[in-house]
């Protein structure tokens, strides 16, 4: 990611960050309707699983202007996902998922620069989560 990159990323999170409840719902009402497969890995009441996410997501958009003081906690969080049953090929799905209600969220504020910058952000967390999770053959897949 450039630096512009991250910049992209933090303005446009900040600009989602006063309706992240509705962001929240409607990101696992689209991840649900795009892979139900996966439905069944989640709890059934999400309101705490949504709170979780999108807290750690701000850490992670926070933490990617210093990205090596966020590795170990997202390494941790990748590898507890092992035992959640995500698996490697879930990923994109989750990506398309995010992506789908960032530029729902933000509107004509989602440009194609926004959208390259959140491309790169997910790629570049998704590989390394991948990897660490799974070894680095299926993240080069
Ligand atoms: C960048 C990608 C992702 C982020 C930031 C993320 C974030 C989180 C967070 C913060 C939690 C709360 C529990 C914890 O901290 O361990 C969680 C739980 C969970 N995630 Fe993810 N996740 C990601 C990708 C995925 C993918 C690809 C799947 C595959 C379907 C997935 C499935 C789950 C499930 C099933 C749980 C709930 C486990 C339970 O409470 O029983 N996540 N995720």
């Amino acid at each position: 990611m450039t630096p512009d990159q991250v910049r992209l990323v933090q303005q446009s999170f900040a600009k989602v960050a006063p309706i992240v409840d509705q962001a929240a719902i409607i990101f696992y009402d689209r991840l649900f309707e795009v892979a139900p497969a996966v439905k069944a890995l989640f709890p059934a009441d999400l309101a705490e699983q949504r709170k979780k996410l999108m807290a750690t997501l701000a850490a992670v958009v926070n933490g990617l202007s210093n990205i090596e003081s966020i590795l170990p906690a997202v390494s941790a969080l990748a590898v507890r996902h092992v035992t959640y049953g995500a698996k490697a090929e879930h990923y994109p799905v989750v990506g398309g998922a995010l992506l789908w209600t960032l530029q729902k969220g933000l509107g004509e504020a989602w440009t194609p620069d926004v959208a390259a910058a959140w491309t790169a952000a997910y790629g570049t967390l998704s590989t390394y989560m991948i990897s660490e999770a799974y070894g680095s053959a299926q993240a080069a897949e």
